[in-house]
């Protein structure tokens, strides 16, 4: 079913590992295409609670865009993939259930932009951060422009930008671009954790969460008005009631997703 994605659940975590690591595992258009497919259609059927997203091998996450097939690109070819880049990556960002970058190297161009697409970022302390783009002539086309800025804020973002410079894991965590910085044999176990974390809390909640903070970012919503009609929402679930009993009653909550 995919080529250069390779997938496997463990305790209700899918976890996704980009698998082309002699090219540092960038992102062709065939491996795309996988995430778009994976993140549209494939992973919404499945009984998961979330998902980790990584790359082969110890040295890169995904080192960009493959630059291989670069020299083809003309401008209506360049918006096409552009576009389907934004695409699949809104799906991410949208995904209903926590997705988590376990960023195991380096992370540049449409790397650092699907880790910044992810809802949080756990990095190994070999990770390194950077838009080099500029360095080629172009410029991100995954939503690395507006993402960074998200992230870090509009200072450094422009800096990153237009020097291209890459920043390793030490600095990515105190500019807030990564939650977390682990040895890189710790760095699954990591995200499994948080992921583990999240399993015990209320699903629909989890999900109005991510709906919810997503709305801050989104242009042609309020996100303030978002938030009271996912509020509003949760109060109407069964998993609600049940929360707010366990607590009265000073037992665990046992939630249904409903
Ligand atoms: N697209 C296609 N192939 C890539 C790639 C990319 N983005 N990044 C690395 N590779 C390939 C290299 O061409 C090389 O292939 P080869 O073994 O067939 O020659 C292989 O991956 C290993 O990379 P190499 O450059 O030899 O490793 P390194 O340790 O010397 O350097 C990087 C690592 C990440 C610093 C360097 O590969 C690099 O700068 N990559 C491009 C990063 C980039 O500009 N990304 C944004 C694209 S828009």
């Amino acid at each position: 079913m995919y080529n250069n994605l390779l997938l496997r659940e463990e305790n209700g975590i899918l976890i996704v590992t980009i698998n082309r690591e002699k090219a540092l595992n960038a992102l062709n258009t065939q491996t795309m295409l996988e995430l778009k497919q994976l993140f549209e259609e494939d992973a919404p059927q499945r009984a998961i609670h979330g998902v980790i997203l990584t790359g082969a091998g110890p040295k890169a996450f995904v080192a960009g865009a493959d630059i291989s097939e670069f020299l083809t690109l003309d401008v209506e070819k360049g918006r096409e993939m552009a576009q389907r880049g934004h695409d699949t990556f809104f799906a991410i960002e949208r995904f209903p259930k926590p997705v988590i970058a376990a960023v195991n190297g380096f992370a540049l161009g449409g790397g650092c932009e699907l880790a910044m697409a992810c809802h949080m970022r756990i990095a190994s302390e070999n990770a390194r951060f950077g838009q080099p783009e500029v360095s080629l002539g172009i410029i991100p086309g995954y939503g690395g422009t507006q993402r960074l800025i998200q992230h870090i804020g509009k200072g450094k973002a422009m800096e990153l930008l237009l020097t291209g410079d890459m920043i390793a894991a030490p600095e990515a965590l105190q500019l807030g671009l990564v939650n977390h910085v682990v040895p890189q044999e710790s760095l699954l176990d990591k995200a499994q954790e948080i992921l583990a974390k999240i399993a015990a809390k209320g699903p629909v909640a989890v999900t109005k969460v991510i709906e919810s903070v997503n709305a801050y970012f989104q242009f042609d919503a309020f996100g303030f008005d978002t938030e009271v009609t996912a509020f509003a929402h949760t109060t109407g679930t069964s998993d609600f009631k049940e929360g707010a009993s366990a607590f009265l009653e000073k037992r665990s909550p046992a939630f249904q997703g409903k």
